[in-house]
């Protein structure tokens, strides 16, 4: 059932639309000034909000701009005086759903309300395709024992606000961790953002997020610039391969970690923000800080929760469910007819030593889509470097074996 929170201080209309709403079928709960209101949220009870903005304790407009900051998805109905155009235009510009002017028409308010339910149901579907998304398609969940500890503090640590980095070699699934930390966390009907400290020079990484104001700088233009700080407020951001960014610009966001507060590049205003931060990086951070190429005080920042991802090779036995889903989903875009792998082809995948780990298996199975023919991937579709290392393996187990006789 979809609930409506009434925020209305005069008696009589709150009453009258309680009455017309549950006639229709919707459950409400009625505040008569802010305070209240807000209690409601904070409980999150409502799914729409029907807004008075002349109220005892304060104006209709705190409420809608905190919606707009925490739960965007929830859509807020303002109710004016008849020709009051100036609020109007004010509230639909700070993110209200719709408006009615009072006195209030039965039929209008039946169809905005209809509206907003469709919202809310988009919305909410959404949501949950996107846990599905991240959850079945793309993360294939493992059975190996280094991988228990993974998933454990994932699910930890998705939904809180505790700052996370990730670490582990090239290709393990960090990027796809910080993914679904995101996807898991009540941010995620706000988009992340993702920035990767290798991919830009310096300079422009501080303006990138910290933004700039207007001609700050030779080249900065004459319009100022959102930072992505700032455009992550109340969502995730995630800096990937953060070993790489440069003592000044790391000083840079430790202050901005600690104070919550950012300066756009020529700017002198402070900007509160709130994000979720999450790193990663495939370096070993601490030998990077005993080197002082890393600020120990930013990594103690950063790291409140260290999810340190294992190699492929240390979990071999994640191999086959692996293939199996690529081979699925790939073979899908590729109209290929493959559905498995031959025992002899899984040995040599299980005993490649994979440097690049997942990303590398990724694109073995890729390879040997395009190459097979027949429904079973043969070790003639493998790569030349993990034939290889399937017959050194060979060789090493029977000469071991011909040692013990
Ligand atoms: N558990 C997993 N299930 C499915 N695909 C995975 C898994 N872990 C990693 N991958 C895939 O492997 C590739 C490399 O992962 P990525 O997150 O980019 O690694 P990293 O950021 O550590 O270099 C990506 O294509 C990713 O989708
Ligand atoms: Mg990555």
């Amino acid at each position: 059932m979809t609930t409506v929170l009434i925020v209305e201080d005069e008696p009589t209309p709150r009453k009258f639309l309680t009455k017309i709403l549950s006639k229709k079928g919707y459950e409400s709960i009625e505040a008569e000034n802010l305070a209240i209101a807000h209690k409601v949220l904070d409980q999150d009870a409502a799914d729409i909000v029907l807004l008075d903005i002349k109220l005892p304790d304060g104006n209709g407009f705190t409420l809608l701009d905190r919606i707009a900051q925490e739960r965007p998805s929830l859509p807020v109905i303002v109710t004016t005086g008849y020709g009051d155009i100036d609020t109007v235009v004010d509230a639909m510009q700070n993110g209200a759903f719709d408006f009615i002017t009072k006195p209030i028409d039965t039929e209008r308010l039946i169809r905005s309300l209809e509206n907003a339910g469709d919202q809310v149901k988009l919305y909410r579907e959404l949501a949950q395709l996107r846990k599905e998304r991240w959850s079945d398609q793309y993360w294939v969940q493992s059975s190996s024992k280094s991988m228990d500890q993974v998933n454990d503090l994932i699910s930890r640590a998705a939904p809180t606000p505790a700052s996370v980095l990730l670490t582990g070699e090239t290709g393990t699934g960090k990027s796809l961790v910080a993914g679904l930390l995101h996807g898991q966390s009540p941010r995620s009907d706000k988009a992340s953002v993702t920035i990767n400290c290798a991919a830009i020079s310096d300079h422009m990484l501080e303006s990138e997020l910290f933004g700039h104001e207007a001609n700050a700088f030779t080249g900065a233009g004459p319009k100022r610039k959102l930072g992505l700080m700032e455009v992550a407020d109340g969502s995730s951001l995630f800096l990937d391969e953060i070993s790489t960014m440069k003592a000044d610009l790391q000083a840079k966001l430790l202050r901005a970690l600690e104070e919550r507060v950012i300066r756009r590049v020529g700017g002198t205003k402070e900007i509160a923000v709130d994000i979720r931060l999450i790193t990663a990086t495939n370096k070993d951070i601490k030998k990077m800080i005993s080197d002082g190429e890393f600020r120990e005080d930013l990594y103690y920042r950063l790291n409140v929760v260290e999810i340190v991802m294992p190699p492929l090779r240390e979990r071999t036995e994640d191999i086959p469910a692996l293939a199996g889903s690529f081979i699925k989903s790939l073979s899908m875009d590729f109209g290929s007819q493959v559905t498995g792998v031959r025992p002899r082809a899984m040995e040599a995948l299980t005993a490649h030593n994979w440097p690049g780990n997942i990303r590398e298996l990724k694109n073995a199975i890729e390879r040997a889509l395009l190459l097979c023919d027949s429904n079973q991937i043969d070790i003639g579709h493998l790569p030349e470097e993990i034939k290889k290392s399937a017959s050194s393996n060979k060789s090493k187990k029977s000469s071991k074996s011909k040692r013990k006789k």
